[in-house]
């Protein structure tokens, strides 16, 4: 799908995206983000979904009721099921899409769009997957789904030695282990054990093992999305999972904001001398840089007025427009 098209749906009035390689929504909180990226998905991916709620015995054949459509209450989660109205119109491509359509499913099997959803920390409740049927039964779908993906990679093995699930050698490039060891575990290492007769996670650290609900926040919140860079990666030589061409995350940090602006300022001047010296800027900053006194990794803060933080950078300032060459603004640590 290239185009997604929708009016009066919940509370979006008019939406119209065309997706690129990468593409970001960026909204004020219940502005209908993440109903939108559900439709994305259930539009995209009707067959498997539609599957799926049979094969763990779901009804939504009937049609719409009062609380609504029972495809749209199982999809988007309880309350939600008259948020496609008589008034709504849903267009991929430029093609207008029904629901009665949507619930036919097609003969798909398997899911084009790995949907991470923002609930995800509760997937994995005690140190382990959650699966599909463990949810209430009018949670989201994207949720249960999520959870039900990361129990059976965990369930299969991940094919670290002595039940290993970070870092492994086989699973991802050693650059990124690096990077995930850097910033969030510092040498501890991840493993499977077994507790009351069942497997968990748990982390192991100076000697002691913590169960999931012992770890940082931060720690808790990444392990869903290691779980997930190891669905969508299977081994380090691999760089995706067949058939998976969408992946969809939501995230409350600017700092994909940033990196997108970067980006297309390194893109607008391509070619140029500037161009060369803010790819190497960008190559340098590594985190051994983030000091405080050094100006040039001063990314960070709530909101996109904080893309001036830029600016104080040296190798950007070189490439912003002289109009856009305003004072240094004080460094912001993230
Ligand atoms: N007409 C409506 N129908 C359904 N939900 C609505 C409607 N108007 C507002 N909402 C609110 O919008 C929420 C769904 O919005 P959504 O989750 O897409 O927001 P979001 O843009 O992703 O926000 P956030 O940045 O907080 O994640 C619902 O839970 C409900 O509170
Ligand atoms: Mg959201």
């Amino acid at each position: 799908m290239k185009q997604l098209q929708a009016e009066q749906l919940a509370q979006i009035q008019n939406a119209d995206v065309h997706f690129g390689d990468l593409t970001l929504l960026v909204g004020p909180q219940a502005s209908g983000k993440s109903v939108f990226l559900q439709l994305f998905k259930l539009v995209q991916d009707h067959g498997p979904i539609t599957k799926t709620l049979k094969r763990f015995g779901y009804s939504y054949d009937q049609g719409p009721d009062t609380d609504g459509d029972p495809l749209l209450t199982l999809m988007f989660g309880e309350g939600m099921g008259a948020i496609w109205r008589q008034e709504s119109v849903v267009k991929a491509d430029g093609k207008a899409v029904d629901l009665s359509g949507l619930r036919k499913g097609n003969g798909k099997d398997q899911e084009s769009v790995f949907f991470i959803p923002a609930q995800r920390v509760l997937t994995l409740d005690q140190g382990r997957p959650r699966n599909f049927d463990s949810f209430a039964a009018l949670d989201p779908f994207v949720v249960k789904s999520f959870s039900e993906h990361l129990r059976q990679l965990m369930e299969k093995g991940l094919g670290g030695k002595d039940n290993q699930l970070f870092p492994i050698k086989s699973r991802l490039k050693e650059v990124l282990r690096d990077r995930i060891d850097d910033s969030i575990f510092h040498g501890a290492t991840v493993t499977q054990e077994v507790h009351d007769l069942k497997k968990r996670i748990v982390i192991n650290v100076g000697g002691a093992t913590l169960p999931y609900m012992a770890w940082s926040a931060g720690q808790r919140e990444f392990m869903p999305l290691l779980f997930s860079l190891y669905w969508l990666m299977p081994s380090a030589g691999t760089p995706r999972r067949k058939g998976v061409d969408w992946v969809v995350i939501s995230t409350h940090s600017p700092l994909l904001l940033e990196a997108v602006w970067a980006i297309r300022m390194l893109q607008s001047n391509q070619g140029t001398g500037a161009y060369q010296k803010g790819l190497q800027a960008l190559k340098a900053s590594d985190r051994s840089q983030i000091k405080p006194g050094n100006t040039r990794l001063c990314l960070g803060s709530a909101d996109i007025d904080s893309l001036d933080a830029f600016t104080g950078w040296p190798a950007i300032r070189s490439l912003l427009p002289k109009a856009a060459n305003r004072p240094e603004p004080p460094p912001r640590w993230v």
